[in-house]
């Protein structure tokens, strides 16, 4: 089959921008100007999309047909696996040899696709070939992968982008020091590399050389001459070659010279402990030979974001996407952190980070349940209702059930939680019985939610929780072992002084509440010694404008820096009635949101 006639059919979905950042708090103004290379316009912005991109890059298209002059990925090799991240509490000591102990495994993502090769090569083919509608005529696209699938993968690439624009096949040695731990067991040659297929949309493609600076012991036997002009060596040829002027060994297919995290160098440098995360300095590589400045450049399984941090440093722009929030959460936290990231073999970077959005995907649930086949006839309801535990009564509405002392919710995916609604529901659960509790459990938060439900929740008398499932859980409807966990999004209390004098607002992280959130098991409750352990990361929007959520002010951990700033202050310069926006993640990659209106004399 040629994979150039073909279309692929997918639901088309909208982007819906969530948030967008830009280097405004004062914490950046030390740093100068954001630097715009040359063909970078400066009202670009980049791009951190959450959800599966397969939908992604059919959205995509409308806007980057043919625009995308580079694209790397990393998808999940097909190994059958659950990648999972360690949960890090604040104050949880190293253990005697000096390993951080493990508090919790969480899954990151699942590395399974209906079990077989065939299904991951289906998967991955219906996503390249968009990619490829993508790709800019002088584009370029490299694909990492190993030996589980690198030469179907190799026959999958001839077939859609042509065996004449397979340009090379790049192995990555992955133990370029030494052999260590469980593989120096194997009764077999030690498996040590990762493998690149780099393919190009033409003939015509941008590419700049790579070199690597000769080393020392090169130096010392070859530039044994010296002029006027400085050290010198002869060539085969018998050209003579100055040492500052020596480019460097050119760089072959075989690339010994980055180490992977299997060493403790870039690890312990680079390191956010997702899973799976590559080093800056072999995107560079990539980037830096097939993009130039400015360029737009993207990575549809980004992970942590490696590709959207190398991409900032070296002045390209980016679009980065990937299904799981906690690689999304640990890749913003990455770029807003930039000049505090400590690259191997990357020069540091001490500029602001440019502008960049958050993007979710309309109705993605929706999509999903209905390619699933589970939604027109309800069967999801049926599905998810034994994963929650929760038991229907005949005589009951639809949609609510009962668990324990609970009356629940089911809020149906294409269905808002707007005030109406809300109220809705609360009347028709009083009908149903008397019980002091409703959990509602909702598909997604948008920015209005707080807003709608937190007067209704003070006025009633029963305790009205708003649960928020799983991203992954509907990706899993069929997983007979999945068990979802769900949070309780308005567990975090928050503080709010506002001093008319100075026009000064004070806003404390007051506590969060884990009661109702099934990630908090009775071991991190040990381990943690204060709610401060909980929290992750918040920022504020000191003045929302009511669509999108514009953060100023921001505070985080990284697997560094364990600390969390409790307080933020802001001066607003005139009086008015600004609206705050305060949104908070905490350790396992869970969204909560506040919002306050306030008066400034
Ligand atoms: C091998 S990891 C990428 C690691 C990344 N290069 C880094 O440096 O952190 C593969 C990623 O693909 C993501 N992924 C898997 N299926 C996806 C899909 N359908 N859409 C978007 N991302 C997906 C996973 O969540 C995972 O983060």
């Amino acid at each position: 089959m040629n994979g150039k006639d073909e279309e692929i059919v997918v639901e088309e979905l909208q982007l819906k921008r969530v948030g967008c950042f830009k280097p405004s708090a004062a914490k950046y103004n030390n740093l100068g100007e954001i630097i715009f290379p040359s063909g970078y316009p400066e009202n670009w912005i980049n791009r951190l999309i959450l959800g599966d991109n397969l939908y992604i890059l059919k959205a995509l298209l409308k806007d980057f047909r043919g625009k995308i002059k580079l694209i790397y990925i990393d998808p999940p090799f097909a190994t059958e696996g659950n990648f999972s991240y360690k949960v890090q509490i604040k104050h949880s000591e190293k253990s005697k040899g000096g390993r951080e102990e493990k508090e919790i495994m969480e899954r990151a993502y699942k590395d399974k696709w209906g079990g077989t090769l065939s299904s991951f090569l289906t998967m991955l083919r219906k996503r390249l070939l968009i990619m490829k509608e993508l790709l800019s005529n002088d584009g370029s696209i490299y694909i990492h992968i190993d030996y589980h699938s690198s030469h179907y993968v190799k026959v999958l690439m001839d077939e859609i982008f042509g065996p004449e624009n397979f340009q090379r096949e790049i192995t990555w040695n992955t133990q370029a020091l030494n052999v260590a731990g469980f593989k120096v067991q194997a009764r077999n040659w030690i498996r040590a590399s990762d493998t690149l297929l780099f393919y190009t949309k033409s003939d015509k493609f941008t590419f700049n050389k790579q070199f690597i600076p000769r080393d020392k012991t090169f130096i010392d036997k070859h530039y044994k001459k010296e002029d006027e002009k400085g050290r010198y060596r002869i060539t085969r040829r018998g050209n003579k070659v100055y040492l500052g002027e020596d480019p460097g060994d050119p760089v072959t297919t075989v690339w010994n010279d980055i180490l992977s995290f299997n060493y403790v160098a870039p690890a312990n440098l680079e390191g956010e402990g997702y899973p799976t995360q590559k080093p800056e300095a072999l995107l560079a590589r990539i980037i830096e030979a097939s993009s130039n400045e400015g360029d737009l450049i993207a990575d549809f399984f980004c992970g942590s974001g490696t590709m959207a941090v190398a991409a900032e440093k070296l002045g390209r722009r980016w679009i980065c996407c990937d299904l799981s929030r906690y690689g999304i959460h640990i890749a913003r936290k990455r770029v807003l952190d930039i000049v505090e990231l400590k690259g191997y073999k990357m020069k540091d970077y001490v500029r602001p980070f440019r502008p960049f959005m958050l993007q979710t995907l309309k109705d993605y649930q929706l999509a999903k349940l209905s390619d699933e086949s589970v939604y027109e006839n309800q069967d999801y309801v049926k599905i998810l209702s034994n994963m929650l535990g929760i038991t229907r009564e005949e005589s009951y509405a639809p949609f609510f059930y009962v668990k324990d002392t609970s009356i629940v919710y089911l809020n149906p995916p294409d269905t808002d939680l707007t005030k109406e609604h809300l109220q809705e529901i609360i009347v028709n659960s009083k009908k149903i019985a008397d019980f002091n509790n409703l959990d509602i459990n909702i598909w997604d938060i948008s920015d209005n939610v707080y807003k709608i439900v937190e007067e209704l929740i003070k006025q009633e008398s029963m305790e009205i929780r708003i649960k928020k499932l799983p991203d992954d859980l509907v990706d899993n409807l069929m997983n007979e072992t999945y068990r979802p966990k769900l949070y309780d999004i308005y567990a975090c209390k928050i503080g709010l002084k506002v001093s008319d004098e100075n026009k000064k607002v004070l806003i404390k992280l007051l506590n969060i509440d884990i009661e109702h959130n099934e990630f908090v098991n009775d071991k991190i409750k040990q381990k943690a010694k204060d709610y401060s352990d909980y929290i992750d990361y918040w920022t504020i929007d000191y003045d929302y404008n009511g669509k999108e959520f514009r953060p100023e002010w921001f505070s985080f951990k990284t697997r560094k820096r364990r600390s969390i700033e409790l307080t933020s202050t802001h001066e607003y310069g005139a009086s008015g009635e600004p609206t705050i926006l305060i949104k908070i993640v905490d350790i396992f990659g869970n969204d909560y949101i506040r919002e306050s209106n306030i008066t400034i004399k």
